[in-house]
């Protein structure tokens, strides 16, 4: 084939009823179904192009090169991207090598799921530079292969993440559309610093705590919760549900062996301060991802308020600011 090229972006995403361990980490079929809403804002852009040259099976992982925000990566990081790749390979019946050029806008490594967005975007960009057609739920799929949580980051708006039963249905969809309610997420970031253990290695973990079980077992009922909250536009209930689906996340992994403590000091100011604005009336409510800091779920009308209260947090550096995102999209 000749060189083909596409460039796609997709925003990342924020659960707010989480992921968290894999009944199959080579598929990343996960133990229970999540429910997330895209960040518009923060994105990856990600220009793939199937090059020329044909590479004897085997030697395209030495030869693909994979460039991010300007850096070119080798080991852990190009070995999985290239992984990913020799499954759209396959999918396409090609051998050709890939470049892959990539480009975040917001800091990678602080609990903002830059693996979601990265690999959704490679997803769309690969494949379709490949000559496949894919339909969402087939681009859902795939993107799940390379991060669990960037099958979430295809569809727009608000989204869903079955479990399924097995690699056909475990993908992910929207439930309702970005204007569907004008929620905000603000990002109180409290260290930008690369965390101790990455998703891959936590979801591997999970299965260790004497929690998982029953956090799994409880997971249709939080799902449930959390979709009739959403379609309602209720806070009130969505804030429940939130903070106790992060808590129980948090809980699973601090009772792993090894334990993980995601969790700064002002984690949890933050954390208790939220609960106070709820109290005193503010539609407010905290969510933490593998990382130390907070998603502060809000109405969009409130965001710039929440945001200037965030900053004030001692501990707390900078704020970004995301309202609920689109689908994985090709430009150019
Ligand atoms: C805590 O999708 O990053 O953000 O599949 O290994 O790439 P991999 O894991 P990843 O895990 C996300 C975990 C989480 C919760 C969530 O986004 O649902």
């Amino acid at each position: 084939m000749s060189a083909q090229s596409a460039t796609a972006v997709a925003c990342a995403n924020i659960a707010i009823v989480k992921y968290w361990g894999n009944r199959d980490d080579a598929l990343r079929l996960p133990a229970n179904g999540s429910i997330s809403m895209n960040l518009e804002g923060l994105f990856t852009r990600t220009r793939v192009t199937w090059d020329e040259l044909r590479v004897t099976s085997g030697e395209q992982r030495e030869a693909d090169s994979l460039v991010i925000n300007g850096r070119r990566m080798a080991g852990d990081g190009l070995r999985r991207v290239s992984a990913f790749l020799d499954l759209v390979r396959k999918m396409a019946g090609i051998d050709a090598r890939a470049i892959v050029e990539s480009e975040n806008n917001f800091p990678a490594g602080v609990g903002i799921a830059s693996s979601a967005s990265a690999f959704a975007a490679l997803t769309l960009a690969a494949s379709v530079a490949a000559g496949l057609d894919l339909e969402p739920a087939a681009l859902s799929r795939l993107a799940r292969r390379g991060s669990g949580s960037a099958c979430r980051s295809i569809p727009g708006g608000f989204v869903e993440w079955q479990a399924g039963t097995g690699d056909e249905d475990s993908f992910a969809a929207s439930i309702a559309p970005p204007e569907h309610w004008d929620l905000a997420d603000c990002i109180a970031v409290v260290s930008a610093e690369q965390k101790p253990t990455g998703s891959t290695e936590g979801h591997a973990l999970a299965d260790t705590s004497p929690l998982q079980a029953c956090r799994v077992a409880d997971a249709p009922r939080r799902l449930d919760l959390c979709r009739r909250a959403l379609l309602s536009r209720d806070f009130d209930a969505l804030a429940g549900i939130v903070e106790l689906d992060s808590n129980l996340m948090h809980a699973v992994m601090m009772t792993s062996t090894p334990p993980l403590f995601y969790w700064q000091e002002s984690t949890l100011t933050v954390m208790r301060l939220v609960r106070e604005w709820r109290l005193g009336g503010l539609p407010v409510c905290y969510s933490i991802d593998a990382g130390p800091n907070v998603h502060v779920i809000t109405e969009g009308a409130e965001a710039g308020h929440v945001a200037d209260l965030l900053a004030a947090v001692p501990g707390v550096q900078k704020v970004l600011v995301a309202p609920v995102g689109g689908p994985a999209e090709l430009v150019e």
